[in-house]
């Protein structure tokens, strides 16, 4: 297992360097107040202000240093070097108080102690993945009782396709064993002039949620959208609400789930 969290590691490490130059990431913007985070976790988590919040695979900071901007006590976790760096920098940058820990997030129960109000984690995450089992002890052992879990995140359905050929390429379910492709480009800058090896895994909206019940965890809200705020995947269609889709609109794909549990 070693092996792919060592070598995604590494891509991360490079993305990081293009992401924070990247239109998609929109740094300069950021900093001078633009809010990243999207309508689907606003609304899910509300007023966070004095609330303490574990934000796991935060990548450089950005959506953990906005909860911060509304008052959250933050604490953000991600196993790149590169990304936990830059976001510390911002951190200090803009004045705020957020803390930034580089870790895997399966072996966080080993590097850090505290318990917390809320843990998010959004938009490509458990894909990183390979044991959702474990996943899930870690967000119960950092729960408070009582205290909120949150993820959105692309949909299962929406990764069964390779978007280049247009046809349904992947398995719903986890097979076990990780897929490995070369990425020509990120997602967040498709010219970038890097060739990554990645592995991912794929999980089920049941593979995600059956393992969190079993830590502990109720269901309080879970949502669908047929559409996604990120044009992150090829041969996506811009609609006039700022959303973007892909495929045929009638089909309705689902492109991003939310689930809200709470500890109990
Ligand atoms: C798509 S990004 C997170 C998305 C976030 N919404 C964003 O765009 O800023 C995925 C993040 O997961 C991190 N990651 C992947 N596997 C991980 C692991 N096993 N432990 C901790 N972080 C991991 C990567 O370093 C990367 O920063």
């Amino acid at each position: 297992m070693q092996e792919y969290f060592d070598t995604n590691k590494k891509l991360w490490d490079i993305k990081t360097d293009f992401h924070k130059e990247s239109e998609f990431y929109d740094l300069e913007n950021f900093k001078t107040g633009k809010n990243p985070l999207n309508k689907i976790e606003l609304d899910a988590l509300g007023d966070v202000s004095g609330k303490s919040l574990l934000h796991l695979q935060c990548h450089f900071g950005q959506d953990s240093l906005q909860w911060a901007r509304m008052g959250a006590k933050v604490t953000g976790v991600d196993f790149s070097s590169k990304a936990i760096e830059l976001a510390q920098n911002l951190n200090t940058e803009l004045g705020l108080d957020a803390k930034f820990v580089e870790s895997n997030v399966l072996e966080l129960d080993q590097n850090l102690e505290g318990k917390f109000d809320i843990v998010f984690t959004s938009y490509g995450t458990v894909g990183w993945l390979p044991d959702l089992e474990k996943w899930a002890k870690v967000i119960s052992h950092f729960l408070k009782p009582g205290g909120t879990f949150f993820i959105a995140d692309f949909h299962p359905v929406l990764l069964m396709f390779d978007w280049d050929k247009k046809e349904l390429s992947y398995p719903y379910f986890n097979t076990g064993e990780p897929f490995t492709e070369v990425e020509e480009g990120t997602y967040a800058d498709r010219d970038a002039p890097i060739q990554l090896k990645e592995y991912f895994w794929l999980h089920g909206l049941s593979d995600i949620i059956r393992p969190l019940m079993a830590n502990g965890m109720q269901l309080t809200d879970f949502q669908e959208f047929a559409e996604s705020p990120y044009n992150c995947f090829p041969n996506m269609t811009p609609l006039e609400n700022g959303m973007y889709y892909y495929g045929k609109r009638e089909l309705k794909i689902p492109h991003v789930y939310a689930i809200k549990m709470k500890k109990v």
